[in-house]
């Protein structure tokens, strides 16, 4: 039921009747205050997400929804979303601070892994889903390019682009239930069934839209 709901708001979307959530950041400040917090040392502000090597587990945040961006740390810092270091981080982070990093992340480039490798399963899969698992077409919210979209209660994040290893991990996350701060679970339902071998090509075909 809830994904259905999800489906239809990114409808609304394509036709341009919703808006996105404003959070005021100041990018130029953003710029700043990155370099000072660290997230550099991890993080793409570029696009090109190349420098930590072929298995970066880190997400690149170029070019992601500055609202998405500013959901995950909040998760973080609440316990929503686990992963220790990042927690840590997002504790000491003012959110006037968050709003301004967020808002210049969202300001870089279009995020581009290396590579990317097409193949018919995740092709399939990404464009069509497989209903007789209840694996709802990942189009369907994150757009063709999986460029994602925003909501007005939801942010369907920017995937295409994004580092294969780190897609991997996060698919695993979702499948086991490690990571669990999705809107009514509805990433933990798609990737319940899927298998290793399907995760794995559907990480190296979304790195490469
Ligand atoms: C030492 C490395 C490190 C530093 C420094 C770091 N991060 Fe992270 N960050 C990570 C890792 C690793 C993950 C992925 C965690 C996981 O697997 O869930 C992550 C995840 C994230 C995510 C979620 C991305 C997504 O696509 O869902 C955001 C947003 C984020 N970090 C923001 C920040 C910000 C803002 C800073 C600076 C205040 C920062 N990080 C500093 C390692 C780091
Ligand atoms: C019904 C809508 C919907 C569908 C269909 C969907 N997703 Fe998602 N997905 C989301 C939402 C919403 C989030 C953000 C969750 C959050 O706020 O943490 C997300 C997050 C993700 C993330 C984490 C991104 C990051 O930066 O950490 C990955 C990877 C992902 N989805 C892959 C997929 C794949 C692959 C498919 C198809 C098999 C798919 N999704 C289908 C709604 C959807």
């Amino acid at each position: 039921m809830v994904a259905a709901s999800l489906v239809v708001t990114s409808g609304a979307i394509a036709a341009g009747t919703a808006k996105p959530p404003v959070f005021g950041g100041d990018p130029v400040a953003g710029k700043i205050k990155l370099e000072a917090e660290r997230c550099l040392e991890c993080h793409d502000a570029n696009g090109q997400d190349s420098s930590n090597g072929p298995l970066n587990k880190f997400a690149t945040l170029s070019g992601q929804y500055p609202g998405y961006i500013v959901k995950q740390v909040q998760d973080f810092r609440h316990e929503r979303r686990h992963y220790d270091f990042m927690t840590m981080m997002a504790g000491t982070l003012s959110d006037t601070d968050l709003f301004d990093i967020a808002a210049y992340f969202g300001t870089g480039k279009k995020m581009q892994a290396d590579g990317g490798v097409d193949s018919p399963v995740a092709r399939k899969l990404f464009q069509n889903g497989d209903p007789a698992r209840a694996v709802i077409a990942c189009v369907a919210c994150h757009g063709v390019r999986g460029q994602g979209a925003v909501a007005a209660n939801v942010i369907y994040p920017v995937i295409g682009g994004q580092q294969w290893s780190y897609l991997e991990q996060q698919l695993r996350d979702w499948r086991s239930g490690e990571r669990k701060n999705s809107p009514g679970n509805v990433m933990n339902g798609i990737a319940k069934s899927l298998t290793d071998e399907e995760l794995l090509a559907l990480s190296h075909y979304i790195a490469g839209l």
